[in-house]
């Protein structure tokens, strides 16, 4: 395929909308055809999915049926928007993919979902494919959560489900998503979200001129 196809993870606070909304700007300037997008939610069906995941709706039924819905919205958001966008040459940007799954609902949840079950999943809802690029942002969750709380002010409080979660398992995120770009050093960059908007932002640009040669 002829676009690119850069993920952002990361936990809570870590500012992540914030970065990737930056690099598409800079992309844009630099010339690229740019498409931005999330998950969960990234397509019309993929939001009303997001809303049972996040709105604690899910609370009524058990961690397989929760990931599977993950997958789900990721297969319908690859088939319908990701690949054909790709396909058209543009550069892709995720405020999360599968390595969200992998962390939450394995690492991070304990609630008997294992590596392999992911690792299935993901062959069968999408294949080889993987990203050409994953930026990991890496912050203490005391420093994460504390961002997010401000932000939280004017958030829903149903939107809150995964904020409130206790700080170990904020901790278990963050080592999930070490381990990740330990076993897939060639994919995965890790950058540290404790500092400005400005240098995180110089610092993801350093990431992506060093991958792309632009
Ligand atoms: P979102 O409101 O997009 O917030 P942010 O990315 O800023 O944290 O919330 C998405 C939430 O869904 C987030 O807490 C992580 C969770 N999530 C999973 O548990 N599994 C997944 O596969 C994905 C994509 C997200």
């Amino acid at each position: 395929m002829q676009g690119k196809f850069i993920t952002f993870e990361g936990g809570e606070g870590t500012g992540k909308s914030t970065q990737i909304k930056l690099l598409a700007e800079y992309l844009q300037q630099h010339g690229k055809d740019v498409l931005l997008t999330k998950e969960p939610g990234g397509t019309d069906i993929g939001l009303e999915l997001r809303k049972i995941l996040l709105e604690g709706k899910v609370e009524k039924f058990d961690a397989v049926a929760e990931t599977l819905m993950f997958f789900a919205d990721r297969r319908i958001h690859m088939q319908q928007k990701v690949w054909p966008a790709m396909q058209n040459g543009q550069w892709v940007l995720s405020d999360r993919f599968a390595d969200s799954t992998m962390v939450y609902q394995c690492y991070a949840d304990n609630k008997g979902i294992s590596y392999q079950d992911i690792m299935a999943l993901y062959k069968f809802s999408v294949g080889n494919f993987k990203p050409d690029l994953t930026i990991i942002l890496d912050i203490d969750p005391k420093v994460g959560l504390a961002r997010s709380f401000k932000k939280a002010e004017g958030m829903l409080q149903k939107e809150l489900r995964f904020e409130s979660k206790a700080l170990q398992w904020h901790e278990r995120v963050r080592q999930g998503y070490l381990q990740i770009a330990q076993n897939e050093p060639e994919r995965c960059v890790v950058l540290n979200a404790d500092k400005s908007i400005a240098d995180l932002h110089q610092d993801v640009i350093t990431a992506i001129k060093e991958k792309f040669k632009i």
